[in-house]
C-alpha cells in the first residue's frame, strides 16, 4: 500500500474519497462520535480489507452507515420502536440492531452471518456528504488498530493506520468522543453498548430497556455465538482426501479455492460464501476439509471462523 492520502473535508476531497470507496479502497472519515474506517459494505474485498487494516483477530459484525432512513430501511426491518427512535435520534450517535432483510446485497463479512444488521446515520456533515457522494452503505468500525482506543482526531488515525489505508479525511476533532449507543431491537429492547445517546432518553421514547448481561444467550458485541456452521463435518489444516469437498488456499487441487494465489484478503472475502457452497456440495452425508491457512494477519480471523465452523455442534 502506498502512502495514506490526507484529504480535506471540502468537495474535491470528498469526491476523491468517494472515488476511492467506489474502487473498493478504504477511507477513514470523521463522525460525531469517533473516526470510522469506511469501506463499501457491499464489497467483500473492501470489507476484508477493513479487518486486515485493523488487525482484527475475528470477524465481528460491523455497523452499516447510511445516508438516510430510506437507505437504512432497505437493509433492516423497522418496527414502530425503530421508527420512533430513528425519527428522534437520527442522524446521531445511536446504532439500531434490527432484523436483516433478505437479499440486501451486503457482504456476509459485514453481518458475520447474523440475522440482524447494525444501522446508523451519522450526524457529522463530513460523514453525511461522504456517504451521499459515495451513494451507498459504508461499513465502518472505529478507525483504530484492534485493541487500541478509538480515534477522535485525524492524527490518531494516522498514528494507528498510516500506510494501511488509502486515505484519511481530516474533519477536525469529534464532538461526542465516545462511540454510538447500540440498541438491540430484534426482541425486547436491549442496550448492547452504552454510548453517545443516553439510555434514559431512549427509554422515555419506547419504554424500559433491558441491560445486556454478559453470558446471556444473545448476539451482542464480543458475544456472537449464532454463526452459521456447515452441517457437514469439517477437517482443518487438511490435505484433500477422496470424496471430500476440499476448500483450498494457494496452489494445489481443491473443489473451491479461497485464494489460488495465497492472498489472505481475497481468502477472507471468499470465506463465508465458500463455506456455504462447500456445505451444499457435500450434501447430507458429505465431508469438508480445509487447507492450512497461515496464522498471521487476516489469517487469524479466518482460522478463528474455521475453528468455530469445525467445532462440535451444540
Ligand atoms: O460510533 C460508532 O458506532 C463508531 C463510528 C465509526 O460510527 N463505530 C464503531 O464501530 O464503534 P465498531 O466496529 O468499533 O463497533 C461496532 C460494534 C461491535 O462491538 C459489534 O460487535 C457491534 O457493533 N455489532 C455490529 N453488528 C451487530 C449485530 N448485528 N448485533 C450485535 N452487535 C453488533
Ligand atoms: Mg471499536
Amino acid at each position: 500500500m502506498p502512502d495514506t492520502e490526507s484529504l480535506l473535508p471540502d468537495m474535491p476531497g470528498l469526491e476523491r474519497a468517494a472515488g476511492i470507496l467506489r474502487a473498493g479502497g478504504l477511507v477513514a472519515f470523521p463522525t460525531e462520535t469517533v473516526y470510522g474506517l469506511g469501506g463499501d459494505a457491499r464489497n467483500s474485498l473492501a470489507v476484508a480489507g477493513i479487518y486486515e487494516a485493523k488487525g482484527r483477530p475475528r470477524f465481528n459484525p460491523l455497523i452499516v452507515h447510511c445516508a438516510d432512513i430510506a437507505m437504512a430501511e432497505t437493509f433492516g426491518q423497522f418496527d414502530d420502536r425503530a421508527r420512533a427512535l430513528a425519527a428522534a435520534f437520527w442522524p446521531g450517535p445511536l446504532t439500531l440492531v434490527v432484523p436483516i432483510r433478505m437479499a440486501t446485497g451486503l457482504s456476509p463479512l459485514v453481518t458475520a452471518e447474523l440475522d440482524t444488521v447494525a444501522l446508523r446515520i451519522p450526524a457529522h456533515p463530513v460523514a453525511q456528504t461522504l456517504i451521499q457522494s459515495f451513494g451507498g452503505p459504508l461499513a465502518a468500525p472505529s478507525a483504530n488498530p484492534s485493541g487500541k482506543v478509538s480515534p477522535t482526531r485525524a492524527a490518531h488515525v494516522a498514528q494507528g493506520l498510516s500506510g494501511r489505508i488509502a486515505a484519511i479525511v481530516d474533519g477536525g476533532p469529534c464532538a461526542v468522543g465516545v462511540e454510538s449507543t447500540i440498541l438491540g431491537l430484534d426482541g425486547p429492547a436491549t442496550l448492547l453498548r452504552p454510548g453517545g445517546i443516553a439510555l434514559e432518553d431512549i427509554a422515555a421514547l419506547i419504554g424500559p430497556v433491558a441491560l445486556y448481561q454478559k453470558g446471556e444467550k444473545l448476539t451482542a458485541p464480543g458475544q456472537l455465538a449464532s454463526h452459521y456452521a456447515p452441517a457437514a463435518p469439517l477437517r482443518l489444516n487438511a490435505q484433500p482426501e477422496p470424496g471430500e469437498i476440499h476448500i483450498g488456499f494457494g496452489p494445489g487441487p481443491a473443489t473451491l479455492n479461497l485464494s489460488p494465489t495465497g492472498n489472505l484478503t481475497e481468502a477472507a472475502a471468499n470465506l463465508f460464501h465458500m463455506l456455504r457452497e462447500a456445505d451444499q456440495l457435500a450434501g447430507p452425508k458429505g465431508r469438508i476439509s480445509a487447507a492450512p491457512i497461515p496464522d498471521t494477519g487476516l489469517g487469524r480471523a479466518i482460522n478463528d471462523r474455521l475453528a468455530r465452523a469445525a467445532a462440535p455442534r451444540p
